[in-house]
């Protein structure tokens, strides 16, 4: 079948083109085989990253129709049918007989990373990010001893599934949070960060826990945008470990007055009190912190003026008539932590 693919090119420090190039294939053939046809038979200076062909070494993610993934992972069959899907439910007119006959597959470069050339990308923050975490276990723990250090089948299932991840890259590229702030050290670290924590040979799990919640570099920063899952090729699930840390560390946290720990333990504590969130109370507390943080309370008068001047600003509140039910629950979570 015929399949156009647009692909955007560009060198360092130069503006993006798009290039169109019209190819003949099999649609059982990966993305990976297509790029590897137009740069064999149509443009040879055509840059992109691959190694394994099998979705073990991570070197060829990019971004295919505006998400991330492996080239290697995804047939263009299966990409021709996820265009199809999202036809039928965005409604578009593009019937699925034209989408057949030529379709019109986007390929760029991972974002949240400079581009080198064309699809290849300049990874140095994202190996930076990932040792910002020192993601091995603790050097004590691997000193040699006279016998290996053991685990058990239930110690090592805990790391199965974190322990998949290729360091693709494909979850950076797609993190709302890394995207706004060069601080936080992105999912992929703090997928690893888990991997370590959750091990059983780990002996510095406290110290690593403080490391990873006590600013907006560590989990707190994570915007909860659910991206990373998404386009995690191997099931990885960045923001479920980020949610695992969030939960150790709100156990025990390391910084209360992060605005990021009060925001969830005001959300809480106002369900516990009335049954839904006083928006009004909400910003007071988790900006103002009880007139304590003056400068998040002189933050929020543009708003409160603006909400006051749109008349959106609610004057009164009623609690919820299934307050007490909220509040056994709240009260029974609680007792169980
Ligand atoms: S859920 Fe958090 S870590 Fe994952 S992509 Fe969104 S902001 Fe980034
Ligand atoms: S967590 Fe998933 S998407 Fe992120 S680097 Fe690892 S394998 Fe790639
Ligand atoms: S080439 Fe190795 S994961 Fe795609």
């Amino acid at each position: 079948m015929q399949v156009c693919f647009q692909i955007q090119r560009q060198s360092s420090g130069s503006a993006p083109q798009l290039e169109q190039f019209l190819i003949e294939v099999d649609p059982r053939i990966t993305i990976l085989e297509c790029l590897n046809h137009i740069k064999w038979e149509q443009d040879g200076s055509l840059a992109f990253r691959k190694n394994c062909r099998n979705t073990i070494c991570g070197s060829c993610a990019i971004r295919i129709n505006g998400r991330a993934d492996l080239a290697c992972k995804q047939t263009l069959q299966n990409e021709l049918d996820l265009m199809a899907h999202a036809q039928r439910l965005t409604g578009t007119t593009a019937t699925e007989k034209s989408l057949s006959e030529c379709p019109k597959i986007e390929i760029s470069p991972l974002q949240n990373f400079p581009v080198i050339k064309d699809l290849v990308v300049e990874m140095k923050s994202f190996w930076e990010n990932l040792e910002q975490v020192d993601p091995f276990v603790s050097t004590a723990s691997r000193a040699i001893t006279d016998r290996e250090s053991l685990q058990t089948p239930a110690a090592r299932a805990k790391l199965n599934q974190v322990g998949n991840c290729i360091l693709c890259g494909a979850c950076y590229s797609e993190c709302n949070a890394k995207a706004v702030s060069s601080d936080f050290v992105g999912p992929h670290a703090l997928a690893k960060a888990y991997r370590v924590l959750a091990d059983s040979r780990t002996e510095d799990a406290q110290e690593r826990l403080q490391k990873m919640s006590a600013d907006l570099s560590g989990v707190w920063g994570c915007t909860r945008c659910f991206n990373c899952n998404s386009a995690c090729p191997m099931d990885v699930a960045p923001l479920d470990q980020i949610t695992r840390i969030k939960t150790m560390a709100l156990a025990n946290p390391v910084n209360p007055e992060l605005r990021a720990v009060r925001h969830r333990e005001v959300m809480i504590d106002l369900v516990a009190e009335s049954g839904w969130i006083d928006e009004r109370q909400f910003g007071l507390r988790v900006l103002g912190n009880h007139f304590r943080d003056v400068k998040g309370l002189m933050g929020l008068i543009p708003l409160g003026l603006r909400m006051l001047w749109r008349r959106k600003f609610p004057f009164t509140f009623h609690p919820s008539e299934g307050t007490p039910v909220f509040q056994s629950l709240i009260r029974a979570l609680r007792r169980q932590k």
